[in-house]
């Protein structure tokens, strides 16, 4: 276990209208553990919490705008980060990731086929689709190992017959990181097939130690691609502060990206929250010590629980190379959602079944390990020994 547990400790969220505690304290009791929202149990950065503080004390609330300074921090943060360089210009804020998307399947590309790899982050499926466009699912496949991958000719054959892929990188919820040679292969098929692609790469910053998270559209520039891309990044996850609602489509194709402003605009987003842009210049111009502090304790907890559930026979999980997620494969101890809800339910400790990814994912469940070591220890015993009980 990691040093740090007094920076990343147990802080009590009842009582601030939770997602995570009080929506769900209602239903499993006060003594419940939420392993089942992508979110982290511990405090902001610093720097970040100051930025919020020193606007709570201003008093008044009104309008504000986007100002240059948001895209630049953006920019900034990339560059120093991960090594991607791009214009202030090229970004487009947007309250959330969700929002963006929602706005582009309506206004931008309505009812268009689109693709994206199953198992997926449902949420933003479920906008995709109510959007009316034609969905295309690709299966990731497992080696057995927790490698995952796709298969190249299914994706030749799909490309073929859709206008938009979302890819999602890292990927939710196997923690996958795409390579260099697959982002190549998928950047080469949307070129010949005229396929825009958006990728949302929300969970860019949470790494295991060595592991790179490539950008599509990094690639893109460097290979002078023309395919067009949308990559949707944020504060959000990687400093816990997805209630700002704040975040951004980094677009370099200008008119790709008037439409997506004007996409914002038909579905009435505009003006961002009173604490959204301080929040991301602080978040997006700290030195990222914070973040490489939090890195060093995600990838504890994933340790530990990875290696904690393997010891029970019929779970297969290995600890991913980016997010704090683990998405585990139990299909003989719980083979669909009946089964995952009698665990919640006895165990009180919730968690994401399988079909909440994608209908054919039944066996799987995700676990959020992003809460203080004890809150952990204590979750991995009651589902270690509730599985004992099972078998
Ligand atoms: C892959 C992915 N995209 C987007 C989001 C949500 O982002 P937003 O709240 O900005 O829509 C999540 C949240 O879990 C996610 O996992």
């Amino acid at each position: 276990m990691s040093n740090n547990d007094n920076e990343f400790e147990r802080i009590d969220r009842f009582g601030t209208f939770s997602a995570s505690w009080d929506c769900l304290a209602s239903e499993y009791g006060a003594d419940f553990i939420s392993l089942a929202i992508a979110e982290m149990d511990f405090e902001t950065a610093p720097e970040v919490k100051q930025a919020i503080t020193n606007a709570a004390g201003h008093g008044i609330y009104s309008y504000t705008e986007v100002f240059p300074e948001f895209g630049q921090a953006c920019a900034n943060w990339f560059e120093r980060r991960h090594n991607w360089s791009f214009g202030a210009n090229d970004v487009v804020f947007t309250p959330r990731i969700i929002e963006m998307i929602a706005a582009l399947c309506t206004h931008v590309f309505p009812k268009a086929r689109i693709g994206t790899f199953s198992p997926y982050y449902g949420p933003i499926i479920e906008v995709v689709e109510r959007s009316g466009a034609h969905l295309t699912e690709l299966l990731l496949v497992d080696d057995g190992f927790g490698n995952w991958s796709f298969d190249a000719e299914q994706m030749r054959e799909s490309f073929t017959h859709i206008d938009v892929f979302i890819l999602t990188n890292p990927h939710n919820p196997t923690g996958k990181l795409f390579s260099y040679e697959e982002l190549v292969s998928i950047l080469r098929l949307a070129e010949e097939n005229g396929v825009v692609i958006i990728s949302d790469d929300v969970h860019c910053d949470i790494l295991r130690p060595g592991k790179q998270w490539i950008p599509i559209a990094k690639i893109a520039g460097e290979l002078k691609s023309p395919v067009k891309i949308v990559t949707c990044v944020s504060p959000a996850k990687s400093f816990n502060v997805a209630g700002i609602e704040t975040a951004a489509a980094i677009i370099s194709d200008p008119v790709l990206r008037q439409q997506a402003r004007e996409a914002l605009r038909a579905a009435g987003i505009h003006n961002p929250n009173f604490f959204a842009l301080p929040t991301a210049i602080a978040a997006w111009n700290s030195d990222g010590a914070w973040i490489d502090r939090l890195n060093v304790h995600l990838t504890s907890n994933l340790n530990y629980a990875a290696k904690r559930l393997v010891e029970v026979e019929g779970l297969r999980v290995t600890v991913p190379p980016a997010t704090y997620l683990l998405w585990v494969h139990a299909p003989d101890l719980m083979p669909n959602r009946e089964a995952c809800n009698e665990v919640i339910k006895t165990t009180r400790v919730v968690f994401g079944p399988g079909e909440n990814y994608g209908s054919q994912w039944s066996g799987y469940f995700r676990l959020s390990t992003a809460v203080p070591h004890a809150t952990l220890q204590e979750a991995t015993a009651r589902l270690i020994g509730k599985f004992q009980a099972l078998q």
